[in-house]
């Protein structure tokens, strides 16, 4: 089993991603769609409980935020690695692509979001972190060997 940990800030290419990737092998974990964080770890312990790999489809900026994520896996009664893509934030490519798209999410908050982010790193318990980059010609992937 396999729990993915995605990071970037909105419209960074996250779902799309998912979409393209892991919709056919992974649930997806989304508190846009799940809305509260209760709801968001009982379904996150159902996957641990039933072998099911998933991917954590939330912008989870800070470290703090994925350690409430990973120290709950690594409670798992079942082995379940955790993996984690950090998508490529650049402001101004997120708010471009986010005025195109027709959920657009206020600039604010995209700006948020830049400002809480922390960039993950290996020690916070990733056994493997990859790096996603949105590009014109579609996303770019590459193994990312922590500390940039
Ligand atoms: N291959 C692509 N090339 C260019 N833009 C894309 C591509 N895939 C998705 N997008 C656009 O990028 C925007 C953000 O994508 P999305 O996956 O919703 O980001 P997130 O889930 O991180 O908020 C959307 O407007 C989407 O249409
Ligand atoms: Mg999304």
């Amino acid at each position: 089993m396999e729990a993915i940990i995605f990071v970037g800030i909105p419209a960074s290419g996250k779902s799309s991603f998912y979409a393209q990737r892991f919709a056919s092998t992974h649930v997806r974990i989304s508190r846009d769609l799940l809305k509260t964080k209760y709801r968001e770890q009982r379904f996150i312990k159902t996957c641990l409980e039933t072998n099911q790999s998933m991917v954590i489809d939330n912008t989870s900026p800070t470290r703090l935020e994925r350690q409430r994520l990973i120290t709950l896996i690594q409670s798992s009664a079942m082995p379940c690695r955790v993996v984690g893509y950090y998508f490529q934030s650049r402001i101004a490519d997120c708010l471009r692509r986010n005025q195109r798209r027709p959920d657009a999410v206020p600039e604010v908050a995209i700006i948020a979001k830049a400002k809480q982010l922390e960039l993950p790193s290996l020690s916070e318990g990733f056994e493997k972190l990859v790096y996603v980059r949105l590009t014109e010609t579609g996303f770019e992937v590459e193994r990312w060997n922590d500390e940039v």
